[in-house]
């Protein structure tokens, strides 16, 4: 795939670009009982240019936006929406993921590309606390169910597109990793 678009060349991101749709997914999230909340879920993620950055005149980055929808198989109803950046930098290869959900949280995660066996991966992460890759959430977050680290492996071969995130939160007086997983497929490919 051509990573050069517009005169820009958005080297590993350009893979992402187009629309992904699956129903594969599966959501692990806290409950105030003691079993574990699961879920099947289907999902779109679509990803656009956002073009390149240059930081204090010396930092070069290019960026793509996401926009991804996750509905319930059972009912078809949205139960998770995210938007964000997945942003590069060549010279030092480091991936950094920037995300917002409508639950007053928002977080930057950073990590480095790699290629393992022909598979695009993308591993990023962010704990609470770091000046850097940190996370932020509002008051009673904070206090009722706090995100305390983020860890995605996003992997990409083709058109085939797989994640696994974990959310660690402190919910309901206990730890708990809230895990999210799906497969996708690409249906259209748009530079633009
Ligand atoms: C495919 C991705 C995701 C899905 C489908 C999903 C879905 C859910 C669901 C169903 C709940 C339980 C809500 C309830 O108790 O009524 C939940 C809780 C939560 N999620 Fe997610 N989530 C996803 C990703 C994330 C991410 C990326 C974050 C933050 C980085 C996050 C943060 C939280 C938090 C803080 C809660 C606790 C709120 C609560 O249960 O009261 N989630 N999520």
């Amino acid at each position: 795939m051509n990573s050069i678009i517009n005169e820009v060349d958005y080297g590993p991101l350009a893979q992402l670009l187009g629309k992904w749709v699956g129903n594969k997914g599966l959501d692990n999230a806290p409950d105030s009982s003691a079993s574990p909340d699961l879920s099947p879920f289907s999902d779109e993620l679509t990803f656009t240019l956002s073009g390149p950055s240059e930081n204090a005149e010396d930092q070069q980055l290019v960026s793509i936006r996401y926009h991804h929808v996750v509905r319930k198989l059972e009912n078809g109803h949205i139960f998770h929406d995210q938007i964000g950046h997945w942003i590069y930098e060549e010279k030092t290869n480091q991936i950094m993921h920037s995300l917002t959900i409508p639950r007053a949280v928002c977080l930057l995660a950073g990590g480095e590309y790699q290629e393992r066996d022909g598979v695009s991966l993308f591993e990023v992460e962010a704990r609470a606390g770091s000046n850097t890759f940190g996370i932020i959430q509002s008051p009673f977050m904070l206090e009722k169910a706090t995100t305390k680290a983020f860890k995605m492996n996003l992997s990409v071969k083709g058109n085939e597109l797989k994640y696994r995130e974990i959310t660690s939160l402190h919910i309901y007086g206990k730890d708990f990793d809230h895990v999210d997983e799906s497969t996708l497929s690409r249906v259209l490919y748009e530079q633009d």
